[in-house]
């Protein structure tokens, strides 16, 4: 469904007129911040100007469910804009979202919040501006509320906040039903963008100027399965790696059950797909796996780090790893750090399990103390941070593509980028460089970062 804004005008004008202004708060993934970047373009196509959370006329709460402390957060920010709901005209207040998708929380925002204007269900962006008009130009009172209805909406307007790299959604939605996870309960069913959609948009912002693309979708590698003509994920990536201009391209996340052979196949011979897979493993236990619904075990997991370390030694790797799962033992603890020894991650995002009511899991006695999930999470950290310094000294000497991206944060006279593989680097370098492709050469290792030169300058 394409969007279209009938409201637009109307709305410009009374938001120019007052000089209305607004601020976005973003929890959650990747595929959130997303939605976000589309939230700030239709707001700014309406006029609206960014401003901070204490000042802005309209706050917008994109939110995320996935672990239980978000719900916390979100009420207590909500219950902290309350005064300025009673004390100043023209503040306006939207939630949208994963969390809103749940009917305890939008029943607990209706009865305990009931000064919020607007609750967005994921994948309502298009009705937005409707609802928002009847908030600006009407006296009614209860919340203007619609929930997910699976539709694919193109055309939304979006802002970027980077000049050179940009996320692009390829496909929404969940059907693997992990029995730990709350996902498919809040985003739907799984939902494939039109090919023909995804390059055109990668092609006009290739013409922008951008170099690098991150595919988002909760399983990309299913890319394409609600097609009735077969279009798979590989394909996809064959189509994207034409256009020209685009010279990195990342994807997240794959799930190892659907990661096969032509897959691995092609990031082999691909020139612009980046060094760097995000393989999400949760846990190295066979048995936990299967409690997890994950359909892998261990060495099937295995197998496709080796295949892939195989194909090129450059590619490193990253992961999701969940401790304390329902009946996770010592021994399913320590296959899970058999894993991460044997292969050796790059970057690790290390939950502890949280239990969402409504999931498989859920229901599944929970023996594990909330000391030894804590201790399991710093057994981890600490073999992840262990190893580290071994992988990145591997890369001491040797040279790699970077795409400049500005000046550090830490250093005015330094400048940073990333490695294909997802590495920062900081180097010497001039502002006529920021945007370009340089290759650097690395010097020294300092565990989060490395230190190169540019070479050929
Ligand atoms: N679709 C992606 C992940 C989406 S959620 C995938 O399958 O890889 C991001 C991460 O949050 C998951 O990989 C998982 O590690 C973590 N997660 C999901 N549900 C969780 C829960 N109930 N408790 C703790 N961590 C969870
Ligand atoms: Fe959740 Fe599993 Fe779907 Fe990822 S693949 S979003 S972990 S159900
Ligand atoms: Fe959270 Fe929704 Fe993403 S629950 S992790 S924001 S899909």
């Amino acid at each position: 469904m394409r969007f279209v804004n009938s409201y637009q005008n109307k709305i410009k004008e009374i938001v120019e007129e007052k000089k209305l202004t607004y601020f976005i708060d973003t929890m959650g993934c990747q595929m959130n911040e997303n939605d976000s970047l589309k939230y700030k373009g239709i707001l700014e196509s309406m006029g609206f100007k960014e401003s901070t959370v204490q000042k802005a006329n309209l706050i917008l709460f994109n939110t995320c469910c996935v672990r239980e402390n978000a719900e916390n957060t979100l009420f207590g920010r909500l219950g902290f804009l309350k005064h300025r709901k009673l004390k100043e005209d023209d503040v306006y207040i939207v939630v949208v979202g994963c969390m809103t998708q749940q009917k305890h929380i939008l029943d607990k925002i209706k009865t305990s919040y009931k000064f919020v204007d607007i609750v967005l269900g994921t994948g309502s962006m298009r009705v937005f501006p409707e609802k928002l008009y009847n908030v600006l130009f009407s006296n009614k009172k209860e919340i203007e509320y619609i929930e997910n209805d699976n539709e694919i909406e193109e055309d939304v307007p979006i802002i970027y906040d980077d000049k050179y790299k940009a996320s692009v959604s390829i496909i929404y939605g969940c059907n693997n039903f992990c029995s730990y996870c709350i996902v498919p309960y809040v985003r739907g069913r799984e939902r494939s963008r039109k090919p023909e959609d995804i390059i055109n948009d990668i092609t006009k912002l290739a013409k922008e100027g951008y170099k690098e693309i991150m595919l988002l979708g909760q399983n990309v590698n299913s890319y394409g399965n609600d097609f009735k003509e077969k279009y798979t994920f590989t394909d996809l990536l064959k189509d994207i790696e034409k256009i020209d201009g685009i010279e990195v391209i990342r994807f997240m996340s794959p799930h190892p059950k659907d990661f096969k052979y032509d897959l691995i196949e092609l990031i082999k011979n691909s020139k612009k797909i980046a060094r760097q897979i995000h393989l999400p493993l949760q846990s190295g236990s066979t048995r936990i796996l299967k409690e997890m619904n994950r359909k892998y075990s261990k060495e099937d997991y295995l197998n496709i780090a080796n295949k892939l370390k195989m194909a090129d030694p450059e590619i490193s790797l990253s992961t999701d790893i969940i401790v304390g799962f329902p009946g996770e033992t010592e021994e399913d603890f320590k296959e899970t750090l058999d894993v991460v020894k044997k292969v050796g991650f790059d970057q690790i995002y290390m939950f502890i399990y949280s239990k969402r009511e409504g999931t498989r899991a859920a229901r599944m006695e929970d023996k594990v103390t909330n000391e030894e999930k804590v201790e399991r999470l710093e057994r981890l950290k600490k073999l992840y941070e262990e190893n580290l310094p071994l992988l990145n000294k591997k890369m001491i000497g040797k040279t790699y593509k970077v795409l400049v991206e500005g000046k550090s944060k830490t250093n005015e006279n330094l400048y940073t980028g990333r490695t294909s593989q997802n590495k920062v680097v900081i180097f010497e370098a001039d502002d006529s460089l920021i945007g370009k492709m340089v290759d650097i050469k690395i010097d020294s290792e300092h565990l989060w970062y490395l230190k190169g030169t540019i070479e050929n300058r």
